[in-house]
């Protein structure tokens, strides 16, 4: 599909450009980002670039993934802030991902990303991608990660026991879904903390 520009009350989402390598090549070095993502550790100036040229790009055109740059639309030079993300859109599913910089931290702006970015999820193509389904997967122990996907209506659906090796470690996985026809009424009841 084509790139769709999404804003909100404070947020522009944009493409990622090429001259965001170097501030995403800067934000993946944070030691939040290492312990809860997947992007690649050590992270050099050549995934950056992977991601911008090549991920990005192929995923809105095979309709597999749908990736925004976070910026503030009173920052005149739309500096990046972090990223979101629609995933492994796959049969009418698809799984939400994010990051900021410190920089972006603190202030409800993944909140407010990804409120606009789920309604683009369910909304009906061309405004959207019509899914039926969000998942949302962390590491249980990524309190912040959890809190935006429970303020977004996210329900608890629980805990894929060392699902995954990240970082060579296997790792168990909260799991969250949302689904088009549910309210995104606030979850307050979930919360997979764990050390
Ligand atoms: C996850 C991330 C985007 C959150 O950014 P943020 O600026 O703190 O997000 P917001 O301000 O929109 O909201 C965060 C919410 O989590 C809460 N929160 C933040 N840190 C928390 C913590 N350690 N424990 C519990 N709650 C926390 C905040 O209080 C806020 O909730 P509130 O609005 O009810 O007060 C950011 O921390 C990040 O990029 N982390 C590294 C990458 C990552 O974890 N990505 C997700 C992978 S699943």
């Amino acid at each position: 599909m084509e790139f769709v520009e999404l804003t909100t009350a404070r947020l522009r989402l944009r493409r990622p450009v090429e001259s965001d390598i170097e501030t995403i090549t800067a934000v993946c070095q944070g030691p939040e980002i290492v312990a809860f993502t997947t992007v690649p550790s050590p992270y050099g100036r050549e995934h950056a670039e992977a991601f911008v040229t090549e991920a990005v790009p192929h995923g809105w055109a095979a309709g597999t993934g749908c990736t925004w740059a976070i910026t503030l639309r009173d920052d005149a030079a739309g500096g990046l802030l972090g990223v979101v993300s629609i995933h492994d859109v796959d049969d009418g599913a698809g799984s939400l991902g994010y990051w900021l910089g410190a920089a972006g931290r603190g202030r409800g702006v993944m909140t407010e990303a990804v409120e606009r970015v789920v309604d683009f999820g369910f909304a009906q193509p061309p405004e959207g991608l019509g899914l039926r389904r969000l998942q949302w997967q962390a590491v249980p122990s990524n309190a912040a990660s959890a809190r935006i996907a429970q303020k977004a209506g996210f329900r608890w659906e629980g805990l894929r026991r060392a699902a995954v090796l990240h970082r060579g470690r296997p790792q168990d996985l909260a799991c969250a879904g949302l689904l088009a026809s549910d309210s995104r009424a606030p979850q307050d009841g979930w919360a997979p903390v764990a050390p």
